[in-house]
């Protein structure tokens, strides 16, 4: 099969990586893709969001299967456009991305469904939501309704610092169209975990549990950035806890999406808390997350394209999906500076002393001649496996320390226990 990958960072290699695996993949395409990439695929400068040449490249290549990896053209209907081609493709169309692109979507749907959330409110006017900050219990937090880069949530302890995030986002339009519409939500406390998940609408099936970390100092200091690294699994959930999960929030949400005309195929991201009062769900997302895919996918054993096809004809109850033994960690060299501005530009030292059983994953680089340099803010994803997450966490911070380049800043505490 001809397939083109949608996307250029480290999530995306990692889905290279993975397909690449699969004896039926004959020719993979990747849009834009990045340095690393480059070695698994063909990589194309067109944008993910430049659709209209997305679909034309997917129709003149005679592509087979187009995966749709990163939020925007999800949110922007890529699979949809794809479809109405002729061209068959992997991720939610438009109308159950907006799980992801719409926060109060997403939280009226919870609401109707009874899926454990916080409480909330919604609110499209500047003046309401100023009111009901004053009133309201501290501490507030307050989301940006659309796609915010993961910048769009300001978790407030007192009202100047909520009137301030409601100002910001509806009057100076801190995010543009993504924050004139407002979710202020109830604080909830516990542990954070991530839990990925295939869908094909109707069976959900999870993957190993994970756990990233946004902050981009340790000891979770300094700013929210895409993700510094992550570990996999995130916790260590017994069969009732399970259960718990399947029954109250993973099976209403597929069934929800469905019984609204909105069924849900590809990959759903649950942000969730472990509260005391049982999980509950802070965010969905309608992909896979980065880090996260770093550090589940090479914990999948089984081809990743015989799955992607089960929730393309809708029989993922036909098949078993396996995963390894054992643990995995990634940990994100980023550029200095980042998520604040920084500088690129410089090679990149020791990428063939990793050990061979390590993996490292581009997230912002691009090849000039023979030398690879940085190209973004999060620049490498550096994961290894071992028995236990400890193992792993060691050996991903053995192989990180091969690898320099000018200003190289990572945390030195991913996967230690919250
Ligand atoms: N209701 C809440 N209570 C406590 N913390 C929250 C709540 N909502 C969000 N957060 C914190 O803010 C982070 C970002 O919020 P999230 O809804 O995941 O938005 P995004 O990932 O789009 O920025 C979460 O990972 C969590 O740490
Ligand atoms: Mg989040």
């Amino acid at each position: 099969m001809r397939i083109l990958l949608v996307g250029g960072g480290g999530r995306e290699h990692a889905i290279a990586w993975k397909l690449k695996q699969s004896a039926r993949v004959s020719q993979l395409f990747c849009a834009p893709g990045n340095a690393g990439i480059a070695s698994l695929a063909t990589c194309i400068p067109i944008k993910a969001t430049d659709l209209d040449a997305l679909v034309r490249f997917a129709s003149s290549e005679a592509i087979d299967l187009v995966f749709v990896a990163p939020d925007d053209p999800l949110a922007l209907g890529l699979v949809d456009r794809l479809e109405a081609a002729g061209i068959r493709a992997f991720g939610p169309r438009r109308n159950a991305a907006v799980l992801e692109s719409s926060k109060a979507f997403a939280k009226d749907l919870m609401r109707r469904y009874r899926i454990p959330t916080a409480a909330y409110q919604v609110f499209d006017d500047a003046g309401a939501a100023l009111a009901y900050v004053d009133g309201a219990e501290l501490p507030l937090v307050v989301k940006a309704d659309g796609l915010a880069l993961g910048k769009g949530v300001v978790i407030a302890h007192d009202r100047e610092e909520a009137r301030a995030a409601v100002r910001d986002m509806m009057l100076n339009n801190r995010f543009g169209q993504a924050g004139l519409k407002l979710v202020i939500e109830s604080c909830l406390s516990g542990p954070e975990l991530t839990l990925l998940a295939f869908t094909d609408g109707r069976t959900i099936l999870p993957m190993v549990t994970s756990r990233d970390h946004k902050r981009a100092c340790d000891n979770d200091q300094g700013l929210n950035t895409g993700g510094m690294g992550a570990v996999a699994p995130g916790a260590d959930l017994d069969e009732p806890a399970w259960r718990q999960l399947r029954e109250t929030i993973l099976q209403p949400t597929v069934d929800a999406m469905r019984a609204e005309g909105r069924p849900f195929k590809g990959v759903l991201y649950f942000g969730l808390m472990l509260t005391r009062e049982g999980p509950k769900v802070i965010e969905y997302n309608a992909r896979f997350g980065d880090p996260e895919a770093q550090v589940v996918l090479p914990l999948l054993e089984t081809d990743l394209l015989d799955i992607v096809e089960a929730i393309l004809d809708e029989r993922l109850n036909q098949l078993a999906i396996r995963w390894k033994a054992g643990a995995a960690c990634c940990v994100v060299a980023a550029s200095g500076g980042y998520p604040a501005a920084y500088q690129t530009g410089y090679p990149i030292h020791g990428l063939d002393q990793v050990p061979s059983d390590c993996l490292v994953f581009h997230a912002g680089t691009r090849r000039e001649d023979e030398t690879i340099l940085t190209h973004g803010g999060r620049v490498l994803g550096v994961t290894a496996l071992g028995p236990t997450v400890g193992e792993a966490v060691t050996r991903a911070y053995e192989a990180l320390g091969a690898i320099s380049f000018q200003d190289m800043h990572f945390r030195r505490d991913i996967g230690r226990p919250v």
